[in-house]
């Protein structure tokens, strides 16, 4: 039966989706007379075949690598200069991708570039930036150890929170990057980060203090740096967030709390 356009435009977006997360064969259940419940044997699960030509003209990302600066580059080229969102005609100068160790045992995830990344073309170079610099070195690291991304990776006008489609259009890209680096743990920073990784509706003081599997990864969420430097208060309890961190992988606490 002929697909409408509407129809067929909003699978072409789903599948062009999940090629970008890297899955290409697709499968379907047997009909059945009886409804089954959500879970049923995968003996029942038949493959679709989908003719390339039916496919989206979405690049299927070049052969895949372990190693994970080769990873990173290509993940890097099959965004290309994106236009998958409409952040690309809402002025962003440039993809910010990410930045850092591509073998971290850490990994900071933030909410979207602001101007100064925009204009750098990397994340965290920003007066946030510069608190973040200053949180990793109080873990006695170094900002060239860890890998810092963001969930999005065009600015947003004005620097409004991204919207959930944006995050949803462009996460994928992350998983990758997450995939590339195996990080040991992620830190999401602040409540977009959070609340996007982790699909969780909570407010910032329930989510932070504790960790969380994300795919198999410890991941820790905690204040953002921008919002530490509207509320230093907190700076206290994120550094508490940050020991937890230190503690899991391995790293000595310093004597004295930082200022
Ligand atoms: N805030 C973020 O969330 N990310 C950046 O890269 C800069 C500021």
């Amino acid at each position: 039966m002929p697909l409408d356009s509407q129809l067929r435009q909003a699978l072409t977006d789903r599948l062009r989706y999940y090629r970008e997360l890297g899955i290409y064969d697709f499968y379907r259940r047997e009909p059945s007379a009886v409804a089954q419940p959500e879970i049923t044997a995968p003996a029942t699960l038949t493959p679709i075949p989908i003719a390339e030509e039916q496919l989206p003209a979405t690049p299927k990302p070049k052969v895949a690598s372990t190693d994970p600066s080769t990873a990173l580059r290509l993940i890097r080229e099959d965004i290309g200069d994106c236009t998958r969102c409409r952040l690309h005609q809402q002025g962003r100068k440039q993809i910010v991708f990410g930045v850092g160790n591509p073998n971290a045992d850490l990994m900071f995830i933030g909410e979207a570039p602001g101007a100064d990344e925009d204009l750098q073309g990397e994340p965290f170079v920003g007066r946030a930036g510069q608190l973040l610099n200053n949180m990793i070195k109080a873990m006695g690291i170094r900002r060239e150890d860890v890998y810092i991304a963001n969930i999005i990776k065009c600015r947003p006008p004005g620097n409004r929170t991204p919207e959930r489609d944006e995050c949803e259009t462009c996460s994928p890209f992350l998983m990758r990057q997450i995939d590339a680096v195996k990080p040991k743990a992620i830190v999401a920073l602040g409540a977009v980060a959070a609340k996007t990784l982790l699909a969780i509706n909570a407010p910032m003081s329930e989510l932070r203090g504790r960790w969380y599997d994300f795919r198999g990864t410890k991941l820790a969420v905690t204040y953002h740096p921008a919002f530490l430097l509207r509320d230093p208060r907190q700076k206290k309890e994120t550094w508490k967030d940050l020991q937890m961190v230190m503690k899991d992988l391995g790293l000595a606490m310093p004597a004295k709390d930082p200022e």
